[in-house]
């Protein structure tokens, strides 16, 4: 069960099964019938199992909070609802006990059959969209595939694999094919950071984007992944990958070096896992008590990265990303020649990645914007790479 919550008006919603029962609400609970919405729960009222078979014989699955609520609301349902959180960062859905990956509509060919059933979620209502299988494979056409996200049963993911290899062979490695490719293997390893398995078919995918191996900006736009404001790592890695690996190209690294600052730069937030959503999610400004645990993520990642026993300059990559070279960085505060080479590409394609990506409570910025603020604080990049980082966006911006 995801629990993203969609706005209507000055409401948003979520499922109401993800009402822990028994537990004082911290905020006026609304369910929509009858054309308007209904106070069903004050303030401080508990939601009790009474309640929630009310709901049921309603038929009512939904209920309500005013906007001005939602911090509290969405951490107030994160600490009981973790996993289903951390669904939510990994387009990941669970209905019915079953887990659902969201696909992307664009990499449907309308001229190849699928194979496997295809559903829709419009944060509403979950419905079959395409009744096709292995006996009975079908055609989509495009204006089946309108509001809503598109969803696949985790069994079928191989198939959905297979379908995109059809795809790659019928128009050659698109890089919308390659970037969906690649986020399908990035969410399986944020999913499960340890599994060997997973690194190897990650480690291929770099090959591809590196023998693809042109400077296009076409194709870096085409594998950038514009996100939404839920904050999904899997994707922004996927996104510091493209750019590091771009400026990588740039700057002529052997093919070895791209492999390996391919891997460090999409795993270098994988320790974030570990972090609490409730940390993850808060709208507005950490606190420093937050902000020390938050940190922690590096010292994580750099465990993961070990117990996957990755190279030595993998490890340094992934263990410098924060640092600065003006000696302002973190975790170890080291300066200048002190961080490793890996460390000083990621930590600018990670600090645009974040600065162009929304947040609770705060707009993207642009991308002109966001070089701007890297070349301020250049006491804090390598000069020489942010400068190429900077010719290399300028074609793309
Ligand atoms: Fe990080």
């Amino acid at each position: 069960m995801s629990i993203k919550i969609r706005e209507i008006d000055n409401y948003f919603f979520i499922k109401a099964e993800l009402l822990p029962v028994g537990v004082a609400v911290p905020c006026d609970i609304f369910i929509h019938e009858d054309g308007e919405l209904k106070l069903i729960l004050k303030k401080g009222e508990h939601f009790s199992l009474h309640v929630k078979n009310i709901l049921k014989e309603k038929i009512i699955t939904n209920v309500y909070v005013n906007n001005t609520e939602k911090k509290f609301f969405q951490d107030f349902i994160l600490e009981f609802k973790p996993k289903e959180y951390f669904d939510s960062m990994l387009d990941r859905y669970t209905i019915n006990n079953e887990s659902y990956y969201k696909i992307e509509k664009e990499c449907l060919d309308p001229e190849i059959p699928v194979n496997f059933p295809l559903y829709i979620h419009d944060g509403k209502s979950f419905n079959l969209l395409l009744d096709a299988s292995k006996e009975n494979s079908r055609n989509i056409s495009q204006d089946k595939l309108t509001d809503g996200d598109i969803l696949i049963s985790k069994k079928d993911l191989n198939l959905y694999n297979e379908y995109l290899q059809n795809l790659i062979k019928k128009s050659r490695s698109e890089p919308k094919i390659l970037k969906e490719t690649t986020k399908l293997i990035l969410r399986e390893i944020y999913s499960e950071p340890t599994n060997r398995k997973n690194l190897i078919i990650l480690g291929d995918k770099i090959d591809e984007i590196i023998n693809y191996g042109t400077l296009e900006s076409k194709v870096l736009k085409e594998i950038l992944i514009m996100k939404k404001l839920d904050n999904y790592n899997y994707i922004h890695s996927l996104n510091v990958m493209a750019l590091s690996l771009f400026l990588g190209l740039k700057i002529k690294l052997d093919k070895e070096d791209l492999r390996l600052l391919g891997l460090a730069s999409a795993l270098h937030d994988i320790g974030i896992t570990k972090i609490s959503p409730l940390i993850l999610s808060k709208l507005g400004k950490l606190n420093e008590k937050e902000f020390h645990i938050y940190k922690t993520h590096v010292i994580e990642s750099v465990k993961i990265a070990e117990k996957l026993g990755l190279p030595d300059k993998v490890i340094k990559g992934i263990a410098h990303h924060h640092e600065k070279l003006n000696g302002t960085g973190y975790p170890s505060k080291l300066k200048r020649e002190e961080i490793s080479f890996f460390g000083k590409i990621i930590a600018i394609a990670d600090a645009y990645e974040m600065l162009t990506t929304p947040k609770p409570m705060k707009y993207a910025l642009t991308p002109y914007n966001a070089l701007m603020i890297l070349v301020h604080d250049k006491g804090c990049y390598d000069k020489a790479l942010l400068e190429t980082f900077i010719k290399i966006l300028g074609r793309v911006i």
